[in-house]
């Protein structure tokens, strides 16, 4: 066995077991894929066609700045927030409110029943609005300031304008909102406006009240008039000369002395009061200029009022975007959904896994046994042979009992002849002459494989002796077409003597004894004295004697016969037999002290199915084969 320790040949053992079952299980593959395959297709045929649409949509990050206004509608934000924003706001309810409302009450449609009315009561808005969400798409292009609003409808053109009025209602919106804030602004510059213009004139009031008051003229010259006060200081100052001239003529009381004096006194009450009128005069220039910055102040407060807020009106009004279209929507001429292709791949796919692994599954669950090596895995028992059911027509209308003698050159008679040649090699170890038949339950094949493998041995030169144990159904006779005749029973109990019920066949050294009459009490007889007399007997006069017997489970014949053989091989119906039973059998055999179960033999093996145990029986029917031809030329 230096073949198995070739790593590779264990790797391609392991593969073939896989291919095994998938190809003994590949009408559960191939049902699983024809299902998917027929769903599939189903589904890709009853399925309404969704076309889709889509708009592609230019957003620049910063809005182009025609007046520097920042302050009216900023937008501060990193690229990466102002996008995820752009995004939100073009799946919002907002602009499915203004598509909607565009679009005069969207109906939403399903896969299957298409555009059909809801019975009962009509759409709310909010359900029209969400079925409307559920349609768009808004996937940004990948390293542009791209983004594509996809549209999906079963009406094209549809698609195609939701897809376009979304992008429109997007743009309406992102300028509504900065329309809004630019009027916001310009409302509150309109009230600062308005108090700067109350207050400007007021103050102008206040201006003009107080020039009306003063009497003040706009070139002020009236306020004061220094030549008349250097007039009355000379006045004063040459009268005052005169008197101190004239003093030293006349006398005080002199009528010319009192009226210099009382001309004296006149111009300097009048130089008194030119000095206080100077004063005055001082005082209303310096409020008079208070008044007028006030209103200088004023004017002009108010007049950079009026220019701001005819900068912002005029922005307003411009209404800049940096959102642009790039491409509108065109209806599509084919449908979007459903893939028919995509989705017969994916079903096939899906069909074959499926499979696949169902077909592992079941392998998994099936508690029979198809291979030498599950016999060797799973009962712990030497696998004798697999017995492959005949292939060739020919191999066919033989008799199944018969092959080995009807077509020794047929691959079921190599694989009997592997099974004796399997034999042979245990029974020249342990000298193993009486060989037991029998199985876990009926129709396993006992029968076959007993008459098969003693024709075997006949012709490999052995003098066998074929018995038929059973004594419940026997089948021996009618397969060698002896006929109603004595066999067992009667020796056992005692009527016929051996050498007159023991049949010579067609068959070169091979001699048979049948059942005989069937007897009321089978086990009590063959596990009577008389038997085991019967067995020594026979043990002298035959090389090999094989006895076929009735199934374990089914009866205690077997077990009782198991004590008295030199082996016991057990027949398993591959594919068929549940493990446990024969394990039970198994089991039974050996609680019987002098049993041994040389091994096991798989019959019925379909061939046609499992590619693989065609490798085993190669395996073993070549090599032992030449043992076996060996031994026989
Ligand atoms: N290798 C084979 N090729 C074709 N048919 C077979 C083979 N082995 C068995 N059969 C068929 O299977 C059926 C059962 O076989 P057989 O009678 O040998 O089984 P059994 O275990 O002896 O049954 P029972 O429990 O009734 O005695 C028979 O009809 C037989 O022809
Ligand atoms: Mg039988």
């Amino acid at each position: 066995m230096a073949e198995h320790q070739n790593p590779f040949l264990e790797q391609e053992i392991d593969l073939r077991k896989y291919a095994r079952v998938l190809y003994e299980r590949r009408w559960i593959v191939i049902s699983c894929t024809v299902i998917a395959v027929t769903l599939s297709l189903i589904y890709s045929f009853m399925m309404k066609p969704v076309y889709e649409a889509s708009t592609k949509l230019l957003i620049e990050r910063e809005a182009p700045k025609v007046v520097n206004i920042e302050e009216v509608a900023s937008s501060d934000f990193s690229a990466r927030e102002y996008y995820q924003t752009q995004y939100k706001i073009l799946k919002s309810r907002a602009i499915a409110e203004r598509v909607d409302k565009e679009l005069g009450k969207y109906s939403p449609w399903s896969e299957w029943t298409g555009r059909s009315p809801r019975k009962g009561e009509p759409l709310t808005d909010t359900e029209r609005l969400d079925s409307l969400l559920k349609r768009v798409a808004v996937k940004p292009v990948p390293n542009t300031q791209l983004v594509e609003i996809t549209v999906s409808d079963i009406n094209p053109d549809l698609a195609a304008r939701i897809s376009d009025l979304w992008a429109e209602k997007y743009i309406a919106y992102i300028l509504d909102t900065r329309f809004e804030a630019t009027r916001y602004a310009s409302g509150w510059l309109q009230e600062k406006i308005k108090e700067a213009k109350d207050s400007l004139e007021k103050a102008e009031d206040r201006l003009q009240e107080y020039r009306r008051k003063h009497r003040i003229v706009e070139t002020g010259s009236q306020i004061s008039n220094p030549d008349v006060f250097n007039e009355l200081l000379k006045r004063r100052a040459s009268i005052e000369i005169e008197i101190s001239e004239k003093s030293e003529h006349f006398r005080e009381r002199h009528p010319e002395m009192i009226g210099l004096r009382s001309e004296l006194g006149s111009i300097s009450r009048k130089i008194e009061s030119e000095k206080e009128k100077e004063i005055i005069a001082s005082d209303v220039a310096i409020q008079y200029n208070i008044l007028r910055r006030d209103v200088d102040t004023s004017r002009e407060l108010y007049h950079s009022l009026l220019k701001r807020i005819s900068e912002t009106e005029v922005t307003g009004e411009l209404k800049t975007t940096n959102i642009r279209v790039v491409d509108r929507a065109s209806a599509p001429m084919d449908p979007s959904k459903p893939k028919k292709k995509q989705n017969l791949i994916i079903a096939l796919l899906i069909g074959l896994f499926a499979g696949g692994g169902m077909a592992f599954l079941m392998e998994n669950l099936d508690q029979s046994l198809k291979t030498p090596e599950d016999v060797k895995n799973h009962l712990k028992l030497a696998s004798l042979a697999a017995i492959a059911l005949p292939k060739t027509e020919e191999d066919k209308n033989a008799k199944a009992e018969l092959i080995t003698a009807e077509r020794p050159r047929s691959t079921t008679s190599e694989a009997y002849r592997s099974l004796r040649t399997s034999v042979m090699f245990t029974a020249v170890e342990h000298g193993r002459k009486t060989l037991l038949i029998t199985s876990s339950g009926p129709q396993e094949g006992k029968t076959t494989t007993a008459i098969n493998l003693a024709i075997v041995m006949a012709q490999a030169g052995e003098k066998v002796l074929l018995m038929d144990a059973d004594l419940r159904q026997p089948r021996i006779e009618k397969v060698f077409n002896f006929g109603k005749e004595h066999g067992i029973t009667e020796i056992l109990a005692g009527t016929e003597k051996f050498d007159s019920v023991v049949h010579k066949t067609d068959v070169d050294n091979l001699y048979v004894v049948a059942c005989g009459t069937i007897p009321p009490n089978p086990s009590e007889l063959l596990g009577s004295v008389k038997m085991a007399e019967l067995l020594k007997d026979t043990a002298s006069k035959f090389d090999r004697i094989i006895i076929d017997a009735p199934p374990a489970l089914a009866v205690t014949d077997p077990v009782i016969l198991s004590g008295m053989v030199d082996g016991t091989i057990i027949v398993i119906r591959a594919n068929e037999t549940n493990r446990h039973a024969v394990l039970k059998a198994k089991e039974m055999i050996e609680e019987v002290k002098s049993s041994r179960i040389i091994g096991a033999v798989l019959s019925m093996v379909e061939t046609e199915r499992t590619g693989g145990h065609y490798y085993y029986y190669r395996y073993y029917g070549k090599k032992y084969g030449h043992y076996g031809a060996d031994k026989n030329s």
